[in-house]
């Protein structure tokens, strides 16, 4: 399973990149919005931390505008991929898009039959939102689990994004699901590092260490013997 940061913020996404774990990064206008640049500029930053798929999302409404889009974008970095609307148009520009060889990730995706419809257009991924749909009260890592089942079953390579990812326990979820990827934002990733067991044994087992060599040395200082 690989795992994406849900970030434009080039500081998060190189100290992810430090920990070798981070496999892609998706954006999109409101955190594009909050880093307040040039989005250029910010993605070409962005591709110096990962090589892996960063997805820049189009804001056209009409599928001649996105597949404009898509191609500027693509010319800023070799592994941007289109990040595309869950509509009829952002539909057609997955199919013209796919025949030139550009990578889309069909975003607000809610259900599993908009699931389905992204995957028979051709779009490399798929982002299901699950935080989102929790918000209004759905099970959100439904929708997950229905499309990686649809999409497997007939053999559709589309990728399935789990997004909209708030907490640790959605990650595990989405794994379980059978998602290929999980993206989050830089603090559940964080997160995922951590237990308090897991502190406090660091801690004991330092402080046993120091406690040797304590021991250690003070044995060196002053040796046991006679006169
Ligand atoms: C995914 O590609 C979206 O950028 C993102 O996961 C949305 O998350 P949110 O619902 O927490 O804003």
């Amino acid at each position: 399973m690989r795992l994406f940061l849900d970030t434009a913020n080039p500081d998060q996404i190189r100290t992810a990149a430090s920990w070798g774990i981070l496999d892609g990064v998706t954006t999109n206008p409101t955190l594009m919005a909050r880093e307040g640049r040039e989005p250029r500029e910010l993605v070409r930053e962005i591709a110096r931390w990962v090589s892996g798929p960063i997805s820049v999302e189009t804001t056209s409404l009409d599928a001649e505008g996105m597949i404009q889009e898509a191609r500027e974008f693509v010319g800023w970095a070799p592994n941007v991929v289109v990040k595309v609307p869950m509509t009829p148009e952002g539909l057609r520009a997955v199919v013209a898009l796919r025949g030139e060889g550009i990578r889309t990730n069909v975003t607000l995706v809610f259900t599993p039959v908009q699931a389905l419809l992204a995957a028979k257009a051709g779009a490399t991924f798929v982002s299901p939102f699950v935080g989102r749909l929790d918000d209004i009260g759905h099970v959100g890592m439904d929708t997950v689990r229905q499309a990686v089942e649809i999409l497997r079953r007939y053999g559709f390579p589309t990728q399935v994004l789990a997004a909209s990812l708030r907490h640790p326990l959605h990650v595990l979820e989405a794994a379980r699901a059978g998602a290929d990827i999980a993206t989050m934002p830089f603090a559940t990733m964080e997160q995922l590092f951590r237990h308090p067991l897991t502190d406090q044994g660091l801690e004991r087992f330092l402080a046993d260490w120091r406690r040797l060599q304590a021991e250690l040395s003070s044995r060196t200082a002053a040796p046991a013997g006679g006169s």
